[in-house]
């Protein structure tokens, strides 16, 4: 067997938080450690190596309060991947209906002897509240407009895999950025490691308050393109908006959509990023989307490797049960 073939080596790391609440909160170091692990998560798979059962006899329960493909999905197959038990609950069918609170509801669930909840909420800030009510970890799978910091990792660890780095590269978040939880995870997360970040759209969607952290704002994605390593493409969120933030989607799209046009223009070896869901036609176009520059489904694919990250993380070696 030669080098190139052994199986990746778990990574012996420190972590003592048992809950991911967002990436402010983490330092620098912290946030390499979870990209660290989660490459080696990512590296297991690609190899075809089964995982190690590091989360047997433990339980993660999945609290979606809003809905997910995406997120919901790939915490379920990373906590059953390491060998843990998932509990899937809906909040349409739930007892929520009856007037039951979140706070009772998850203290409910804990009591079946759940060890995480991974938790989505409208509500920015309810992750942290079941935080500070609970024993079991808490993990934010996206709440309202604050954080979404499984998100932001995995859109790091696609980068670092594509350019080997973060530190010094350009990256842009365009769109919708007012209403995006992904965008805020991912600017701490890329400031803390060295980026230089873009935010990119309309002025009803892209405060320069931003600038304050070191951040560059920008009203024309035509005047930054040519510069960026990294475009990420957020979906402009009608649902949380209460007027249309722009005349028309026909302009947005005119002005800020990723297209073939725009892709000429821009570095040979930009990479294409969007955390989904997409509106094809809107922030991005199909050809783009599907196309050669695009790395969307590997961010995807990433995503059960940072979600076992996280879970061994915050479960096992903040316990001090590294495996
Ligand atoms: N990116 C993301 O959070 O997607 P889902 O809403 O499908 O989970």
């Amino acid at each position: 067997m030669t080098t190139a073939q052994l199986p990746p080596t778990l990574p012996q790391v420190s972590w003592s938080r048992r809950h991911l609440l967002g990436l402010e909160e983490l330092s620098a170091e912290e946030i390499r450690t979870a990209l660290q692990c989660s490459a080696y998560f990512a590296r297991c798979s690609a190899s075809g190596e089964p995982p190690r059962p590091l989360l047997a006899g433990k339980t993660v329960a999945n609290l979606f309060f809003e809905d997910s493909t995406r997120t919901r999905s790939s915490f379920s197959l990373a906590a059953r991947r390491l060998g843990g038990e998932v509990l899937d609950f809906h909040a349409s069918a739930s007892s929520l209906s009856k007037g039951e609170t979140i706070l009772d509801t998850a203290r409910t669930i804990e009591a079946m002897n759940v060890d995480a909840l991974v938790v989505r909420h409208r509500t920015p800030g309810a992750p942290h509240l079941l935080a500070q009510n609970l024993q079991a970890s808490v993990i934010n799978a996206g709440d309202g407009p604050h954080e979404h910091p499984t998100q932001a990792l995995l859109d790091m660890l696609t980068i670092q895999q594509h350019r080997g780095r973060i530190e010094g590269l350009t990256v842009a978040l365009v769109g919708d950025i007012a209403h995006s939880r992904t965008a805020r995870s991912n600017i701490w997360g890329l400031l803390r490691l060295g980026a230089h970040v873009i935010l990119c759209g309309p002025a009803t969607l892209v405060s320069r308050r931003w600038e304050a952290l070191g951040v560059e704002v920008s009203y024309s994605l035509d005047e930054i393109l040519p510069r960026c390593d990294v475009l990420n493409l957020l979906r402009i969120q009608f649902e949380r908006q209460q007027a249309r933030p722009f005349p028309s989607v026909r302009e947005y799209a005119h002005l800020y959509a990723m297209n073939r046009q725009r892709l000429q223009r821009a570095r040979p070896d930009v990479l294409i990023m969007a955390p989904g869901p997409i509106n094809r036609g809107v922030e991005i176009t199909a050809d783009v989307a599907d196309g050669s520059h695009s790395v969307i489904l590997r961010q995807v694919t990433n995503g059960v490797a940072v979600r076992m990250a996280v879970l061994w993380l915050c479960l096992c070696v903040a316990a001090g049960e590294s495996g």
